[in-house]
């Protein structure tokens, strides 16, 4: 690939979400020339579809503390999360919402004047600060891009990130990039700091927006970083059900469970009394687990939320509210059919709490990364605060690194020839068998199929990278689904449906074989 144009920066930030516009805001304070890159429009990443809010404990409700959320947070990661990953992030919490809030986000208020609070499944206090009702993600969006536009950072749309530019030694050394019109372009750059969300779009039906994916993982495991605890997909357990669809669909927030709102199968019955102590506020995966167990009981292609004891519903939840009505539903008066669907990606890029991976220059932070808070279930609403918190610990990380020696050699691989599956027939594989019930045979066959669909080509344009993306990521999920003889947090195996504690405190990490093929190792085995 000869580069059409270059250009120097001291950080790349690819994705312009969360933890890409905080990190990059903060680097430029740093002193830092920063240059944002990303696919699409500034905001046409995941970070504006979140709904719920930010889950922070400011030290303003009474009983709360964030030894409570840190409990909430490993109870739900299902014995995978990182204590020590967990209480730094969430320790850091409070100052990064205050510096969000300094950047011009605003939350909610309650009557009284006091930051509202709601709650979602797995918290054990209403700790979740909301902004716009549901449109916490929107506001934040609006906020950092404002902030962005206000201090001219440049951002760079419409330029898909190909592979990491890197050094006879490995480290980074910039970005190659393809334009919207496939030509290819170089930011030259120490580091390179991953912000790029998640894969959502493996799978058929998704929250996530048509720009999630995967793309970050990709290029991280082809640098050579390696990549943790993938086969850990959460399901979100209530999206508006409107029928068989492809691509995003909107989410109906957990936040409508937490003020009051009660899931029903077909008959009208209460199915989660009973199922957990927090019936419909358990942890997420156990609610998406209990709705696919009536779905396949009942036959039904949906359950139904009830919230229609929830006062002035439409202003509460304003997105959820707008969603139903275009599908001819009025959540204030009747049920409203939902199923689960793909959502976030727990596992990701294995960084340090300072979002360095184990590739020199590399850093990643948000949905991309995997930090160790997540463990195999993340817990409502603390993706929005990683993001903040790992985005500007990355940005004072790859300040501290600059002075580090590194060859002045830039080589640019020419852009390889990777293996290229058509997406459907990605997508169809994984929804069919990587979902929640996963099994031996299924797996296999979904990486058969993908692998028999796969040609090897150098991507042109970002529809061939997004694919070469998805094709990547998917066999690394499967491998990673397949290795893991257990169920635990979002993945449920119909062979192995216990919990197995040979498997307690073992990610398995992956990272590519010299035929560029994802290979899976098992981490250190830790008996609970
Ligand atoms: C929700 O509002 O239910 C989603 C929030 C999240 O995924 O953290």
């Amino acid at each position: 690939m000869n580069a059409t144009w270059e250009a120097a920066a001291d950080l790349v930030v690819v994705g312009s979400g969360v933890a890409g516009l905080t990190a990059a805001l903060d680097a430029a304070e740093l002193g830092l020339r920063v240059v944002v890159v990303t696919k699409d429009t500034v905001d046409a990443g995941s970070t504006r579809f979140a709904q719920g809010g930010v889950a922070v404990v400011l030290g303003d409700v009474p009983g709360d503390s964030v030894e409570a959320h840190v409990a909430d947070t490993i109870t739900a990661g299902a014995g995978l999360s990182d204590a020590a990953a967990v209480t730094e992030i969430l320790t850091d919490g409070p100052a990064a919402v205050a510096r969000l809030r300094a950047r011009g986000a605003v939350f909610d208020r309650r009557a009284d004047g006091a930051l509202a609070r709601t709650r979602e499944g797995g918290h054990s206090a209403f700790r979740v600060v909301p902004a716009g009702g549901d449109a916490t993600g929107a506001e934040v969006e609006r906020a950092l891009v404002a902030a962005a536009t206000d201090r001219r950072l440049p951002l760079l749309t419409g330029h898909v990130a190909v592979d990491a530019l890197r050094d006879d030694r490995g480290a980074v050394t910039g970005l190659a990039v393809l334009d919207d019109a496939g030509r290819p372009g170089v930011l030259r750059a120490p580091a390179v700091l991953l912000a790029s969300g998640g894969y959502g779009q493996l799978y058929a039906s998704t929250t996530n927006p048509a720009t999630s994916t995967g793309d970050g993982v990709a290029l991280a495991l082809r640098a050579g970083a390696t990549v943790a605890d993938l086969e850990f997909v959460q399901f979100h357990p209530t999206v508006l059900y409107t029928g068989p669809a492809v691509g995003r669909r909107p989410l109906v927030t957990e936040a409508v469970r937490g003020e009051g709102g009660v899931l029903l199968d077909r008959a009208g019955r209460r199915f989660m009394t009973g199922v957990h102590p927090l019936a419909d506020l358990a942890p997420r995966d156990v609610v998406a687990k209990a709705i696919t167990r009536t779905l396949t009981a009942t036959g039904a292609d949906c359950v139904h939320l009830d919230g229609t004891a929830i006062p002035d519903f439409a202003h509460r939840f304003p997105t959820v509210h707008a969603a139903c009505r275009d599908a001819g539903i009025d959540p204030a008066r009747e049920p409203i059919p939902v199923a689960p669907a793909a959502h976030y990606a727990c596992g990701g890029v294995v960084t340090d709490l300072h979002g360095r991976t184990s590739v020199p220059g590399l850093y990643a932070a948000g949905e991309v990364a995997r930090t160790g808070l997540h463990g195999a279930n993340r817990l409502a609403s603390n993706s929005l605060l990683e993001g903040l918190v790992i985005g500007a610990r990355a940005a004072r990380a790859a300040a501290a690194d600059r002075g580090a020696v590194r060859s002045a050699a830039a080589c640019l691989v020419a852009s390889p020839a990777v293996p290229i599956a058509p997406r459907a027939v990605v997508q169809q594989a994984m929804t069919v068998a990587a979902g929640i019930g996963r099994d031996a045979a299924g797996l296999a066959a979904a990486s058969d199929r993908v692998e028999c669909a796969t040609a090897v080509a150098v991507p042109e344009d970002r529809a061939a990278v997004e694919d070469a993306a998805l094709t990547l990521v998917a066999q690394a999920v499967l491998a990673a689904a397949g290795t893991r003889t257990e169920s635990r947090g979002c993945h449920v195996r119909t062979d192995f449906p216990e919990r197995d504690d040979r498997w307690q405190r073992a990610s398995l990490e992956l990272t590519l074989d010299t035929a560029g093929r994802p290979v899976v190792r098992t981490g250190t085995v830790v008996a609970a």
